[in-house]
């Protein structure tokens, strides 16, 4: 398909969408500055995941896992959200994206003003107990810069036990209540925008069969071809920060042209 059709059809698909939902993955953080996992330029290219995120490799040696942690919550301090977690905000604001669900721990669909996000991995800035139940959420208690600085491993300030982030690692299951949300989404949805993932990590990767499973369209955006493609009914190749405004200013003159007096 030609680019112009392929975006025409994206549009079109959006603007008489009913339920649309997204589904978003690292690639939507990377022109914020956040480093994607897979890729040429991916973490687990210089990281081996089960050395830093597993729980395994956190009672190992929780000071490394720490570090690495910290290291990823300073440079998503310093990140500010995308053109394309802004258009996602817009589509909800516009009432047609009914949620964000996504894989990324960065918290930046909410700090781009999305209201209803589904946090798959849990979120960065979240940290908890490892023995009692005890929990803080560092952007709320205004404590994550200061949380970065020190060097000892943070501990519980109730108990004294090891304090953990509250992301979810390989190994572990996501919240019921969590993926219980998204699978329901994922059935009512009859569009979902998939985002910026390469569709290898489940459950997430099952959301997008799911919608196709109940009769619903896929569109992907991704600077290249993904697990995904193969599901996909359009297919938009290219960078979600670039992708994402342009559809939604479509979408936008095709509801304004909507909204205009028609002749008789
Ligand atoms: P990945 O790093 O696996 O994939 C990122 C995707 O984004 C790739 O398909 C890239 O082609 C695409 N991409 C990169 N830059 C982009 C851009 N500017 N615009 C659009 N697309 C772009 O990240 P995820 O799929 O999110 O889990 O990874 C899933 C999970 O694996 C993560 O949540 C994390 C990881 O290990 C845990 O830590 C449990
Ligand atoms: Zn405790």
């Amino acid at each position: 398909m030609r680019v112009e059709r392929v975006f025409e059809r994206a549009a079109d698909l959006i603007s008489g969408s009913r339920f649309c939902v997204a589904l978003t993955g690292a690639g939507i953080s990377a022109e914020s500055g956040v480093p994607t996992f897979r890729g040429s330029n991916g973490l687990w290219k210089r990281y081996r995941p089960e050395e830093l995120a597993t729980p395994e490799a956190f009672f190992r040696d929780p000071e490394l896992v720490w570090e690495f942690y910290k290291w990823r919550m300073e440079m998503v301090l310093n990140a500010r959200p995308n053109p394309a977690h802004r258009a996602l905000a817009e589509l909800e604001r516009m009432g047609i994206l009914r949620a964000v669900i996504t894989q990324n721990v960065d918290d930046l669909h909410r700090e781009a003003g999305s209201r209803n996000v589904v946090e798959l991995h849990g979120n960065i800035f979240r940290v908890r107990c490892t023995s009692c139940p005890y929990r803080e959420d560092l952007k709320e208690s205004g404590r994550a810069g200061e949380f970065v600085e020190e060097t000892d491993v943070p501990r519980c300030p109730e108990c004294g036990s090891l304090l953990r982030p509250d992301v979810v690692w390989f190994g572990e299951a996501l919240r019921e209540e969590t993926i219980g949300k998204a699978f329901h989404l994922a059935q009512e949805a009859d569009l979902m925008l998939v985002v910026g993932t390469s569709g290898v990590v489940y459950p997430a990767a099952y959301l997008p069969r799911v919608v196709k499973e109940h009769g619903g369209r896929i569109i992907e955006v991704n600077v290249e071809e993904s697990a995904i493609t193969p599901i996909a009914d359009v297919f938009v190749q290219g960078k979600a920060g670039e992708v994402l405004p342009v559809l939604v200013n479509r979408v936008e003159a095709a509801k304004a042209g909507e909204n205009l007096p028609q002749r008789e």
